[in-house]
């Protein structure tokens, strides 16, 4: 299993080129299931889930092809198998965004339940009765949801939760529908626009995405397309982040500032300068001093829950204590025992950690446990004494790309043991 080794202390400066949304590339490939026509999507992440993801449309009978620079092809015209199987569901929860489409093409799907996961339970009752609603019949069976349908028809949805793949799954599946499906409460993150957007690009009807409200007007077929994923606002984030905590400056390119109005905020009031033009953002903290900042985590626009992990670092090593609260996910904090142990103050009482920042944090061999507690280990190792080993980075490899290049790139030292 391969290990990351960081020796800390390198204050990063440079540029770095962010890359396609992994959370918006996801759907957009669950989404090519759609059409009998071929499909391109560009700027594809080399991530582990994406290629997950392509096994999974390769094994339902899609042809996949896969050109330089990460452009994908899909050709699902002939898609003989309507199943997600447990062993790919299990490493990739992501997997029932294949549920909507599949529903809403085929009339019907097995797709395995995903189970637990170490951020916490994650239920699917959202997918379930939003798919009821609009005429599914769907029954859990031997570990597996399996979803029938005539044809779907259109339906009035009230999600009770905000869930971004349950709005996706549902989108998904309304947009071959007979007649109109009108989503309330529905995920606004910037991911669930792209994928509208995407589909809009096929022929779908949809309106109000982004807002809390979207209509879609069925459509008897959708057609092929060129598509091109949105930056990844978590990796943008991630770097800016990683800059902030060693003092650099650092110029993020291919990214879109308006994704990250509350992140670049909070570091701001961390006090960083911060500079934003069309596709690129610039961070600058060589002589300024790293203030704590309290974060609470919500739902699209407010602050990212993919980002706590990485605030957290920040506020171990910032001047001044800070409360970190997370609203979405219960147990979102497996990174904290680990913070801990290379040093950092911190307590946590129910669903908030109290950081209070010391001088220098220590290196210390410590364990990945899901896709963000990994990178805030990463960042950790930035700025701790001494060479930290992550263990268990495939976490990592999960949901950032060339992550070990991209920070050498700008001056850190870090390598990956095998
Ligand atoms: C997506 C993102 C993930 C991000 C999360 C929140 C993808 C592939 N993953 O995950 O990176 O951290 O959004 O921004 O896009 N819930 C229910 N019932 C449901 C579904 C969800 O109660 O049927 C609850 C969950 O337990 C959680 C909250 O709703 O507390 C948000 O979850 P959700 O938005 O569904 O997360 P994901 O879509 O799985």
């Amino acid at each position: 299993m391969d290990k990351l080794a960081i020796t800390g202390g390198a204050q990063l400066e440079g540029s770095v080129t962010i890359s396609g949304a992994k959370n918006a590339t996801l759907p957009i490939l669950a989404a090519t299931l759609l059409t009998d026509e071929p499909v391109c999507i560009s700027n594809v992440p080399h991530l582990q889930d994406v290629t997950t993801t392509i096994e999974l449309l390769g094994r339902m009978g899609a042809k996949v092809t896969v050109h330089e620079q990460m452009e994908i092809e899909v050709d699902a015209a002939e898609i003989t198998e309507r199943q997600a199987p447990y062993d790919l569901v299990k490493t990739m929860r992501a997997s029932i965004l294949v549920l909507g489409p599949l529903l809403g093409r085929f009339g019907e799907a097995d797709v395995s339940l995903p189970g637990g996961c170490a951020i916490g339970a994650r239920p699917i009752d959202v997918h379930v009765k939003g798919l009821q609603a609009m005429g599914a019949d769907v029954d859990i069976i031997d570990g597996y949801i399996r979803a029938r349908a005539q044809r779907l028809h259109g339906a009035h949805i009230v999600m009770d939760v905000v869930s971004v793949t349950g709005t996706e799954n549902l989108l998904m599946a309304a947009v071959l529908a007979e007649g109109e499906t009108i989503l309330e409460n529905a995920a606004k993150e910037p991911e669930v626009e792209d994928l509208a957007e995407f589909l809009i690009s096929m022929g779908a009807s949809i309106s109000g995405a982004g807002s809390s409200k979207m209509t879609v007007r069925g459509v008897e077929r959708l057609h092929g397309t060129n598509y091109r994923v949105q930056p990844d606002r978590i990796e943008a984030g991630t770097f800016l982040v990683a800059a902030a905590i060693t003092g650099g400056h650092l110029r993020l390119k291919k990214v879109n500032p308006s994704h990250l109005e509350n992140v670049l905020q909070k570091l701001q009031q961390a006090g960083a300068s911060i500079e934003i033009g069309d596709d690129w953002i610039e961070l600058d903290m060589r002589g300024r001093e790293l203030k704590s900042v309290d974060i609470s985590t919500e739902v699209y626009p407010g602050f990212p829950t993919d980002m706590q992990a990485q605030f957290v670092v920040l506020d171990a090593v910032a001047n001044g204590a800070a409360a970190v609260t997370e609203n979405i996910f219960e147990n979102r904090f497996m990174h904290i025992p680990e913070l801990q142990r290379m040093g950092a103050n911190i307590s946590l009482s129910g669903n908030t950690a109290v950081v209070r920042g010391v001088n220098q944090l220590k290196a210390a061999p410590v364990m990945a446990t899901d896709l963000r507690a990994s990178a805030s280990l990463v960042l950790a190792g930035l700025v701790a004494e001494g060479e930290t080993i992550v263990d268990r980075i495939y976490h990592i490899d999960r949901g950032y790309e060339c992550i070990e290049e991209k920070l050498r790139q700008i001056g850190a030292q870090i390598r990956r043991l095998p």
